[in-house]
């Protein structure tokens, strides 16, 4: 039987991942949204492409979350982006009464689904999720390590002149200003960035990848970035229904790893079939501890505010 992803929220973001998913024949999408018309009018364009790229995704827009019914995976990315000058904490309240309304909608309809949270402020919308749902936090899921860590990846090939391919990256914490890149652990085929980039200009690279989010939304003005989001939640997507047993660095509940508990915080998972089979415990050094802390409290002030 063919998967069948959901995805909430026909802007920006929820249509290209839709594109991502679709093109690469992943699974049949449905596009959802509370507007009339826009998922509807995406969806079909979007299905009237599959012939020339050769693809069997079926791609249905709606309004209705019956439509939705046993989906595999649903994709959350509900809520309003950022305008300039703004952080993404700034859009806590109002993007929590939507999440509110969605994940009721969505667990009612698919029981058994893995929920992947790409609204903002991530960490504390992630863990509203995983409070209205109900969900073991094996299902419940936050895209944002991934893209911060292919922001690092990018930069760094960009420095260096050598394939993207070559270079990985590990990015921790939370998905905003306190997030903590760690070059330690980002190599280029396999050797450590540290011996290749000189401290100075890491530390350079290691603050663009931390704003990378704001450098799009400055040059937009009228919204955030979507290719780079959308592509990273494709590839949890695919991870998860191929059960590929894929280490990608995402937001996940802490009972107690890494000396958190009771939060959602960036650390490297496994993900597969399941959702999050494993969370992956690295060493760290006291300096990026200390850090992953200072990150945590401030997913953990956010999710106070709003109270999950
Ligand atoms: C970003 C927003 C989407 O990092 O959080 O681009």
């Amino acid at each position: 039987m063919r998967k069948k992803v959901s995805i909430v929220g026909s802007g920006n973001v929820g249509a290209t991942a839709a594109h991502w998913i679709a093109s690469k024949e992943l699974a049949d999408v449905v596009l959802i949204d509370i507007i009339e018309g826009v998922p509807q009018g995406k969806g079909l364009d979007l299905l009237e492409a599959m012939p020339i790229e050769k693809r069997d995704s079926y791609i249905i827009g709606t309004n209705d979350y019956a439509d939705t019914a046993n989906s595999d995976i649903v994709v959350i990315t509900a809520g309003i982006p950022r305008k300039p000058g703004m952080s993404r904490d700034d859009l806590l309240n109002t993007n929590y009464k939507i999440m509110a309304d969605v994940v009721g909608k969505v667990v009612k309809n698919s029981p058994n689904c893995i929920l992947i949270i790409v609204s903002n402020p991530l960490d504390a919308m992630a863990q509203a999720a995983y409070k209205l749902s109900g969900f073991p936090r094996e299902r419940v899921i936050g895209m944002a390590g991934v893209l911060d860590s292919a922001r690092f990846r990018t930069f760094m090939a960009d420095e260096l002149k050598v394939s993207v391919e070559n270079v990985t990256a590990f990015v921790l914490g939370g998905h905003g200003d306190t997030m903590v890149p760690l070059p330690r652990y980002s190599t280029v085929a396999g050797i450590p960035i540290t011996e290749l980039i000189a401290p100075d200009r890491l530390a350079q690279i290691v603050q663009r990848t931390r704003d990378g989010g704001a450098e799009i939304v400055k040059y937009l003005k009228t919204g955030s970035a979507y290719y780079a989001p959308s592509s990273a939640t494709t590839e949890m997507v695919e991870a998860i229904l191929k059960d590929k047993k894929k280490i990608l660095p995402c937001a996940a509940y802490l009972d107690g790893e890494y000396g958190i508990k009771g939060l959602y915080v960036g650390v490297p998972v496994k993900l597969g079939a399941k959702g999050i089979e494993q969370i992956i415990q690295i060493k760290l050094t006291p300096e990026e501890q200390a850090a992953l802390n200072k990150s945590a409290d401030a997913v953990k002030e956010l999710c106070g505010v709003i109270g999950v």
